[in-house]
């Protein structure tokens, strides 16, 4: 089968694509035929060196999000059937209530293998089924982006209707939880360094909209648009001082969702304390959080905004392409179909 190794991690270039033998089935294990995976800036973290949490040698598979059919299943599996459409979960050991311990040694393409391959096994419990107006790749785009967004907004104090939520960017992550928020009641504030992608944010649902390059202090513009009082949710990509903005822009008790985190970056206690906000970090999120998502995808009848789709081959270029920062919402790499 065809697959992509991880390499050397040297550089965005540093996958290699190679011929593997069909992957083994332990007896709980599931074997995959991938139609489809979705890239994560994660992706770029990992291949450049630059991700902080485990990672396993140059020959692990790439890509923690992918979808596909269940071609094989294990002597003990019970939760799957050959035939059944399924979509891999990022935290295999996380399947609901609190975050376990060891929830970064069992991320996807971390210290398990990823999706990046015509094949690949997955513990039966590290998947769900996917919601059937979907298609592979827009099933592809939810493991991380999507469930990290679901989490955002209704993990931790679950957003109520009427309330405000504060986007950063368009990239995955912001553009589910604009169609998250939208459906779920929300008035939605959205921020881009582009008024281009921000108009396209507005068709996703966006009610306001400010262009973080021409309004640097974005904090002040949230907080006149809800009239002084401050969001109910910002979702921090972790970008170069928005931490401090997002943690302004919160009204007493809101809530910011911390995706990431730059180098040196602070935080005054001080600003957390005049605004009681809450800052959490964020690790995706469980195999419940995905299904309550997908239920609420499938009532909803949301579709995933996909930027682009490449083929297999062009999986480096792919990756390439997402460090331009040039797309809204995902970029998907279609896998080919397995001939056994
Ligand atoms: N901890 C977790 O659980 C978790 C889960 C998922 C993602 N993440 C992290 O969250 C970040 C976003 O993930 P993603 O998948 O959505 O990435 P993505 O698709 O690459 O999008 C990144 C977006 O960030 C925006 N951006 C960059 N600098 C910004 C700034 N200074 N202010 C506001 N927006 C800025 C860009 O928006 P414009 O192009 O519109 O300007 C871009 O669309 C990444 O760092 C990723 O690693 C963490």
């Amino acid at each position: 089968m065809l697959a992509y190794e991880i390499g050397e991690r040297d550089n965005v270039d540093s996958w290699r694509a190679v011929e593997r033998p069909v992957p083994t089935l332990r007896d709980t294990q599931v074997l995959i035929a991938v139609h489809a995976v979705s890239l994560n800036f994660r992706d770029v973290l990992l291949a450049t060196k630059s991700y902080g949490f485990p990672v396993a040698g140059p020959h692990i598979i790439p890509c923690s999000d992918g979808a596909g059919v269940v071609i094989a299943t294990g002597s003990g599996v019970t939760r799957w059937k050959v035939g059944e459409r399924v979509v891999g979960t990022f935290v295999e050991s996380w399947i609901g209530g609190r975050q376990p311990h060891d929830s970064f040694e069992t991320q996807r393409c971390g210290l398990l293998d990823g999706m990046l391959a015509q094949m690949v096994v997955v513990d039966q419990n590290g998947l769900v089924a996917i919601p059937e107006h979907l298609d592979f790749a827009e099933a592809a785009t939810l493991p991380v982006a999507g469930v990290t967004a679901w989490n955002a907004l209704f993990g931790l104090k679950p957003l109520l209707p009427g309330e405000t939520v504060l986007t950063l960017g368009t990239g995955g992550v912001a553009t589910f939880a604009i169609q998250f928020a939208r459906a779920a009641g929300a008035h939605v504030i959205s921020t881009s360094s582009s008024d281009a992608k921000l108009e396209q944010a507005r068709v996703l649902g966006a009610d306001d909209t400010i262009n973080y390059r021409t309004h640097p202090d974005w904090q002040l513009e949230a907080r006149r648009l809800t009239g002084g009082r401050g969001v109910d949710h910002v979702i921090d990509i972790g970008g170069k001082g928005t931490t401090a903005r997002s943690v302004a822009s919160v009204r007493p008790g809101g809530v910011v969702s911390l995706l990431g985190g730059m180098p040196g970056e602070r935080i005054d206690p001080m600003a957390l304390l005049k605004t009681s906000a809450i800052l959490r970090g964020m690790n995706v999120g469980s195999r419940e959080m995905f299904e309550a998502m997908n239920a609420a995808i499938t009532l909803h009848g949301l579709h995933p905004v996909i930027s682009r789709t490449y083929a297999f081959e062009d999986a480096k270029a792919a990756l390439r392409d997402l460090t331009k920062g040039e797309h809204v919402g995902k970029i998907v790499i279609n896998v080919p179909a397995i001939s056994r």
